[in-house]
């Protein structure tokens, strides 16, 4: 049996994993629960999975508490609530599944107490990717991928070692926008929302269709798999059957299949190294015929090459790169700027930035929060 701390237990990784946790009831226990803003969905979670602990926003924390007043659920605020789940000595296993920038501390407590975190949160590998691998190197914790396609690559490289990848290769569905060949200046929020193969949290649905999703992997997979960003190339697959691929030095190629569905590599990431039965549907490649391949349109997905540039400079600039993104995609959203000024403006704020080379825990938190009091 293991402890499960589960973050962003509301959302849509959330759901997902809670799916898998109904399905391996005999395996995992759930200690902490949490949420930011939605207490009444958290309530309904609290009184269905009996944590020891739910999190939520400080604004919200007398809402919920009533909301459990007749069960035995302690309720705590963010601020202590992450740092407790993520550091209390009984939780074996973190699912950080909160959406941006502010997914970056409980990494780094869970990185600092040992943990195994199995990590949706790639905005946190963008930002301090250096410095948790530093931290899990001195602690012992470790972290198994959520995202689809660094699961992928995790099961190709089983049993292997990695000083015998030649390249990894990163497939991307395109996004809502992949067939277009004209200007994204005036697409609508409802068209950028809408994803041809997943349905995920409105913030990596943009990142999706910028493309800077594929940007933030390619960086997610530089730590993870300690690659320089040369050697992981890019490649639109439509179907989103393979969820990507590893080239060995003696030129094979071995990858991932698998239908689109998140539970795969949640529970993958929770029962690693070993497999369990999932029923979920069947991938049929005579009902399938065939896959597509194309490289992706740099021109009219320039987050591409940015978030490339970015990991090459290092430092700094990644967090630039991720926060002000970030910023921009609730811009967008709120329909303050347009689609394609998400990624002018993360250009714009990278050239202006004055990198800190081996920035410490503590400086990338100040040039996140600088960025948030300045943009937001
Ligand atoms: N969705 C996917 O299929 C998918 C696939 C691969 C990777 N990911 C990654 O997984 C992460 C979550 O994505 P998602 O699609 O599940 O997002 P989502 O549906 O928007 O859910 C986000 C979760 O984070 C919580 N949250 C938001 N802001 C917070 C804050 N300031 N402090 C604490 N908690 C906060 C939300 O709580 P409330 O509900 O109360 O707002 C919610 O529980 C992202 O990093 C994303 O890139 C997602």
């Amino acid at each position: 049996m293991k402890n499960l701390s589960i973050l962003g237990a509301t959302g849509s990784i959330g759901d997902s994993t809670l799916k898998v946790i109904d399905n391996l009831k005999d395996h995992f226990n759930i200690l902490y629960l949490s949420a930011n803003n939605n207490y009444k969905k958290l309530a309904d979670l609290a009184k269905k999975y009996n944590p020891e602990y739910v999190i939520i926003d400080k604004e919200f924390y007398s809402d919920l508490k009533e909301l459990l007043s007749s069960t035995k659920v302690k309720v705590l605020t963010n601020e202590d609530g992450l740092i407790q789940a993520t550091s209390d000595s009984r939780v074996h296993v973190v699912v950080n599944a909160i959406v941006g920038s502010f997914g970056l501390r409980p990494t780094i407590t869970a990185a600092e107490n040992g943990k195994i975190i199995a990590l949706a949160n790639k905005e946190s590998l963008v930002m301090a990717g250096e410095n948790v691998n530093a931290l899990m190197k001195k602690t012992g914790a470790k972290i198994l991928p959520i995202d689809s396609e660094h699961s992928a690559i995790l099961q190709s490289l089983n049993g292997e070692d990695y000083s015998t990848i030649n390249k990894i290769i990163l497939t991307a569905s395109g996004g809502p926008f992949r067939d277009r060949k004209d200007s994204l200046e005036n697409v609508s929020i409802t068209d950028a929302l809408a994803h041809p193969n997943w349905s995920m949290g409105n913030k990596i649905s943009i990142d999706s269709a910028t493309m800077m999703n594929k940007g933030f992997e390619l960086i997610e997979a530089v730590h993870l798999f300690d690659l320089k960003p040369d050697r992981i190339e890019i490649i639109i697959h439509p179907e989103s059957i393979i969820h990507s691929m590893v080239e060995f030095i003696d030129g094979s190629v071995i990858a991932q299949l698998g239908l689109p569905d998140m539970m795969l590599p949640i529970q993958y990431s929770l029962t690693y190294p070993n497999r369990v039965e999932l029923n979920l549907p069947r991938l049929n490649l005579h009902k399938l015929g065939t896959m597509n391949f194309s490289d992706p349109d740099r021109k009219l997905f320039p987050a591409i090459d940015v978030a490339i540039a970015a990991i090459n400079e290092g430092g700094t600039v990644p967090v630039v790169l991720n926060t002000v993104n970030e910023i921009m995609v609730y811009k967008f959203l709120k329909g303050k700027i347009k689609f394609t000024d998400i990624v002018k403006n993360v250009e714009e704020e990278i050239a202006k930035h004055k990198k800190i080379d081996k920035p410490s825990i503590d400086q990338i938190f100040e040039v996140n929060d600088e960025i948030w009091k300045r943009l937001h």
